[in-house]
């Protein structure tokens, strides 16, 4: 029987260690959903990083076991991978370069032999468990040197892999002392998948100056092989989120908030605490609306989620102080007795409480100044079932390129983006009813499900053409 291996560097559940014991928090991630039926069935497996550092082989034993319970195999990291590979080499080189912030990224030859080495015990990982006609699915930048690493140990394997984050111009990849190993690591997969077209056209470019391989209609000649390349817009649940924001307790905590408010109107923000997100230019963006507009002075309140993420890497730690200083800043100057005018948390929010925030918001701000997708943006969309609401939406994010009856806009520019929310504040309903349902009949249509079906499909298809061309 031929299985289905996934390999990401976080598993889709998450260990954390407490005073007294291990707990085992599933994700509630999009590729966790979206991967749920593949993985769980009989045979298949997920192989990753359980999240944490483990010290004693009886805590990797128990880890091990309870996991695979749930048909997951965890690939543990030492502190030195977890800095050299995961902070170092993925978050400080790769995420950086990738996003288009080639001013933070770090060229370390410790951490470039980390990361073949992580890639390397990936590899021992999936091979103990995989079988010659296996087909596995690779995901996202820390593990880019896998796909060519499997080929070499399994010839006759199907492999997969999706890149997650932007694929950036080959301005950008030519400055990566190792971008030659980098894509040939991934071109030893069958099919390379990508949020958009653009990311994909960056990617021929790339291959085709940097090693010389020509492409035709999305066919790679390598010497050797034909690699497949595509896109394929990630989706969500959509049917998750529009249970969510219906439930009673969305409801419930939407009627708290409502009160505790007194009806102020909310523009809201999620997002990963992350420089790629535009976090700190979203709220110089708000403070020029309240310039611009006095009359939103305690009528509009912005609520920013920021979700505490790589704390450990000098960059994200900057920009938590950077947030806090111009969060504090503005509402100093601007706040009244019954009015904040920003209300940040720095903390991750469970799916109800979330769905209870979109229900609220009238408007979602969703500007980051790269993203591969943003999935924010789609959940924002499926969770408001009366169609009311305005999503504003950088063209730099993947989703831009899907969701186009959003108030796009450049994220750099921030007067046009304080234009984006003012006109958002009043909009028609008709008008917003209109753009939402659009947008929420793509976003139901194409969601995770629809997402996964078509990469396995096509990377089914990709393998049979494969062997065709062999057999010619
Ligand atoms: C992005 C990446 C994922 C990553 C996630 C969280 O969405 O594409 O690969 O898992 O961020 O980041 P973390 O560093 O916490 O895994």
């Amino acid at each position: 029987m031929s299985r289905t291996i996934i390999v990401s560097n976080r598993l889709p559940t998450k260990v954390q260690r407490t005073a007294e014991s291990l707990t085992f928090q599933p994700s509630e991630g999009g590729l966790a959903t979206g991967l749920g039926s593949i993985y769980r069935q009989e045979g298949n497996v997920w192989v990753g990083w359980p999240g944490l550092f483990v010290e004693d082989e009886a805590e990797e034993q128990h880890i091990e076991q309870e996991l695979s319970a749930d048909s997951m195999a965890p690939v543990f990291l030492t502190e030195a991978e977890i800095r050299d590979f995961y902070e170092g080499f993925s978050n400080s080189t790769l995420w950086p370069t990738f996003h288009y912030f080639p001013q933070y990224a770090t060229y370390e030859q410790a951490h470039w032999d980390a990361y073949v080495a992580v890639n390397e015990k990936f590899c021992r990982a999936v091979l103990e468990l995989a079988g010659p006609e296996d087909t596995i699915w690779v995901h996202d930048y820390q593990l880019l040197l896998l796909p060519e690493m499997l080929r070499n140990a399994r010839p006759e394997c199907t492999i997969g892999f999706f890149l997650h984050i932007p694929f950036p111009s080959y301005e950008l990849i030519r400055a990566l002392p190792w971008r030659s190993e980098l894509l040939r690591g991934m071109l030893g997969a069958d099919l390379i998948g990508f949020h958009t077209f653009g990311y994909m056209r960056h990617f021929l470019s790339a291959t085709s100056q940097l090693l010389g391989h020509s492409s035709q209609n999305g066919q790679i000649e390598t010497p050797n092989r034909t690699v497949l390349v595509d896109a394929f817009p990630m989706g969500i649940d959509y049917g998750r989120f529009v249970a969510a924001a219906a439930s009673e307790q969305a409801q419930q905590h939407e009627a708290e908030y409502r009160e505790a408010l007194r009806d102020t109107r909310i523009i809201l923000s999620i997002d990963r605490l992350d420089y790629s997100k535009g976090i700190a230019e979203r709220l110089r963006a708000f403070e020029v609306l309240i310039q611009r507009y006095p009359e939103w002075r305690e009528q509009v309140s912005l609520i920013m989620v920021v979700v505490p993420s790589r704390d450990q890497v000098a960059q994200y730690a900057a920009l938590k102080e950077e947030i806090d200083e111009i969060v504090g800043r503005i509402n100093a100057q601007y706040r009244t007795i019954s009015w904040t005018p920003i209300h940040y948390f720095y903390r991750s929010f469970p799916l109800e409480e979330l769905a209870s925030l979109y229900r609220l918001a009238e408007v979602a701000l969703v500007t980051p100044m790269r993203d591969g997708m943003n999935l924010v943006a789609k959940e924002f969309v499926a969770s408001k079932a009366d169609g009311k609401g305005v999503l504003i939406l950088s063209e730099r994010a993947g989703a831009a390129r899907e969701l186009s009856d959003a108030l796009i806009i450049n994220p750099t520019d921030t007067a046009q983006l304080a234009e984006a929310m003012h006109d958002a504040l009043v909009m028609p309903e008709e008008e917003q009813v209109h753009r939402m349902t659009a947008m929420q009949a793509l976003v139901r249509q194409y969601d995770v499900f629809a997402w996964t079906k078509l990469f396995m499909d096509r990377l089914a298809y990709s393998k049979i053409k494969q062997l065709t061309l062999a057999t010619e």
